[in-house]
C-alpha cells in the first residue's frame, strides 16, 4: 500500500488495493482475507490443502461479489519452488502486490528434550525459512506497486519464554528481528515491514496445543483482558498495519496479547 497512491474511498480503504495472506485457510489468516474482502481489496490466500482452500474459499464467497475478488493458490511456505509459481499466478493476475501478510506458522509443542530433529527442522522451513523467501518473491511484485506494506505474523513466545515452545518461540524472535532488518533494507523501495505478536489467539493451533478446555481458564485467568483473543482481534491489527494508516510506522513489532506479556492480571 503505498502512501502516495493511498485511495480511500466509500468502496472500502482497501479498494483495488492487492494483498497476499500466506496460510489464509484458517484462523488468523482467514479472517484477515475475510476483512480485506470486505474492505474491497483483492486478496491471495494460500495453503498445502486443495480441500481447505476450498472450504475458505467457500466461507469468504457467502456475502455476494466478495469471491471474484479471491484467488486461492495452493503453496507450501516451505517450498521455494512453490513461492515461486505463487509469485508467477500473482504476477499474472495482477502484475502487483500491495500488501503481503506473511501468516503461514506451524507450532509443535514440545519439552527441549522431546525435540525431534524433523519437528525441529520442519518449524524452522516454515516459521522463518518460508517467512524470508515468502518476502523475498514477493518483492518485485511489491516493487511494481511503487511500494507496499508486509506484516509477518510473529507471536508472543518471541517476548517471554514458555518451556513448551522452545523452537517454535526461536522462530518468532528470527522474524521479529528480520522485520526490524527488512524494515531498514526495503524502506528506500517503499516498503514497511513489521511483524505482529499475537496473544493466545483462538483458532485451529490454540486448540491443537491446548486440547483440553479446563485449560483454557486458567490461560484466560492470566491475561490482564481477561479473555482469549479472537482471530479478528488480529485482522484489524493486520489491516491497519497494511494500511497507509500507519504509514510512519516501520520496523517495529505490535503486541496483541490482552496484556499478556507486559502486565500482571489485577487477580
Ligand atoms: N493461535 C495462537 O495463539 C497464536 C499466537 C501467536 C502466533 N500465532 C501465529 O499465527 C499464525 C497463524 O496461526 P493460527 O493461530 O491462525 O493457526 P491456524 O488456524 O492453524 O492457521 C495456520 C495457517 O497456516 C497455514 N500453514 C501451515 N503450514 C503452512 C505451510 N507450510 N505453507 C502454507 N501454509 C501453511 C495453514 O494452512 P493449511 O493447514 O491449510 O495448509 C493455516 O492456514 C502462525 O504463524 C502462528 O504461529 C498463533
Amino acid at each position: 500500500m503505498t502512501d502516495s497512491t493511498l485511495e480511500t474511498t466509500d468502496r472500502g480503504a482497501f479498494y483495488n488495493r492487492a494483498v497476499l495472506i500466506t496460510g489464509g485457510t484458517s484462523g488468523m489468516g482467514l479472517a484477515t482475507a475475510r476483512l480485506l474482502l470486505d474492505e474491497g481489496a483483492h486478496v491471495i490466500i494460500t495453503g498445502r490443502d486443495d480441500a481447505r482452500l476450498a472450504r475458505a474459499a467457500e466461507q469468504l464467497d457467502k456475502p455476494s461479489g466478495r469471491g471474484a475478488r479471491l484467488l486461492t493458490v495452493r503453496a507450501d511456505a516451505a517450498v521455494l519452488a512453490d513461492l515461486d509459481r505463487l509469485t508467477a499466478v500473482i504476477r499474472e493476475r495482477h502484475g502487483r502486490l500491495d500488501g503481503v501478510f506473511a501468516n503461514a506458522g506451524v507450532g509443535v509443542f514440545q519439552r527441549t528434550a522431546e525435540v525431534a530433529e524433523d519437528d525441529f527442522d520442519h518449524t524452522v522451513d516454515v516459521n522463518f525459512k518460508g517467512v524470508f523467501f515468502t518476502v523475498q518473491k514477493a518483492l518485485p511484485l511489491l516493487d511494481a506497486a511503487g511500494g507496499g506494506s508486509i506484516v509477518i505474523n510473529a507471536s508472543w513466545t518471541l517476548h517471554r519464554g514458555l518451556a513448551v515452545a522452545p523452537v517454535y518461540a526461536a522462530t518468532k524472535a528470527a522474524v521479529h528481528n528480520l522485520a526490524r532488518t527488512l524494515g531498514s533494507d526495503l524502506a528506500e523501495r517503499g516498503i514497511r515491514v513489521n511483524s505482529i505478536s499475537p496473544g493466545y489467539i483462538v483458532t485451529e493451533m490454540f486448540d491443537a496445543a491446548n486440547p483440553d478446555p479446563a485449560s483454557h481458564e486458567a490461560i484466560r485467568a492470566g491475561v490482564p483482558l481477561k479473555r482469549l483473543g479472537q482471530a479478528e482481534d488480529i485482522a484489524e491489527t493486520v489491516a491497519f498495519l497494511l494500511s497507509p494508516r500507519s504509514s510512519y510506522i516501520t520496523a517495529q513489532d505490535i503486541v496483541v496479547d490482552g496484556g499478556l506479556t507486559t502486565a500482571v492480571p489485577a487477580s
